[in-house]
């Protein structure tokens, strides 16, 4: 069993159903790739992963705790437990506009996980000097470049001290050299041993720094293996057509 794992979940919205039935496991320490056409779900799937969105039906467990069974939430204290385990990066990087850098980072450690703050403000510092924007403590967000601001929403994710940390396209909205920046920043993190899913459409990165890649098509799981499958021996034709530029 993965650190996380989600069995025969099914969304819909509307008539449409958008999963139709995905069992997917992320193992521990794992880089996970999630890829696919827009609209087939992906930020669907991170969002019940992230207990941001409940599945119709199916089961989402955290290293053999139940966050979601048969469709149903877990009691106050289960979901919690599963909350404080993850963390979650978005395209749109969803700082505070009123707080500095360095309290967005340090807000939620302190308030919702009680620590003590100067030990936290330290490790927010260290955090900003790992991703790069060492004294930028008192900036606020709106005097960051985007790639700036998406560095700052990892350092927060991470200043929580998360097992599964979850990227929904995380530079989808930036420019080239904030892409490899961010990237190279996401690359560094699996030697921490965080275990991560990322949706992401850069393949370059999927091929190299993923451990699995996942292709999500038609409401399944169509494919998943190592890069080297996925690029070169898979037989999907619809994940050619994707990888070849097509919608697949
Ligand atoms: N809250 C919602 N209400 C209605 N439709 C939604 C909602 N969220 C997503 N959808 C629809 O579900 C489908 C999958 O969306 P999404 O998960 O965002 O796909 P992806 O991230 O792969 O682009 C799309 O057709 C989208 O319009
Ligand atoms: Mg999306």
């Amino acid at each position: 069993m993965g650190i996380l794992n989600i069995e025969n979940v099914s969304k819909s919205f509307g008539s449409r159903r958008v999963l139709d039935s995905v069992s997917l496991s992320l193992e521990r320490g794992e880089t996970l790739a999630l890829i696919g056409p827009s609209g087939e779900g992906k930020s669907t799937l991170l969002r019940i992963c992230a207990l941001l969105e409940r599945a119709d039906s199916g089961a989402v467990e955290y290293d053999g705790l139940y966050a979601c069974k048969a469709g149903r939430y877990a009691g106050k204290a289960e979901l919690a437990a599963c909350r404080a385990r993850l963390g979650m990066v978005f395209q749109s990087f969803e700082l505070f506009p009123h707080r500095s850098v360095i309290q967005n980072i340090c807000d939620a450690p302190a308030v919702v996980q009680h620590r003590n703050a100067n030990e936290v403000r330290q490790e927010g510092s260290a955090l900003l000097a790992r991703v790069g924007l060492a004294g930028r403590e008192d900036a606020m967000p709106y005097q960051l470049s985007g790639g700036e601001k998406q560095r700052v929403c990892i350092a927060r994710a991470l200043c929580m001290h998360p097992e599964i940390l979850l990227f929904d396209e995380p530079t989808s909205a930036l420019d080239p050299q904030s892409t490899l920046d961010v990237l190279n920043i996401i690359r560094s993190l699996k030697s921490d041993g965080i275990s991560m899913m990322i949706v992401t459409h850069e393949m370059d990165f999927a091929k190299s720094a993923a451990d699995r890649i996942a292709f999500l098509y038609g409401g399944r799981i169509a494919e998943i293996g190592t890069g080297e499958y996925m690029f070169g021996k898979s037989t999907s034709k619809e994940l050619e057509k994707f990888l070849t530029g097509g919608k697949a």
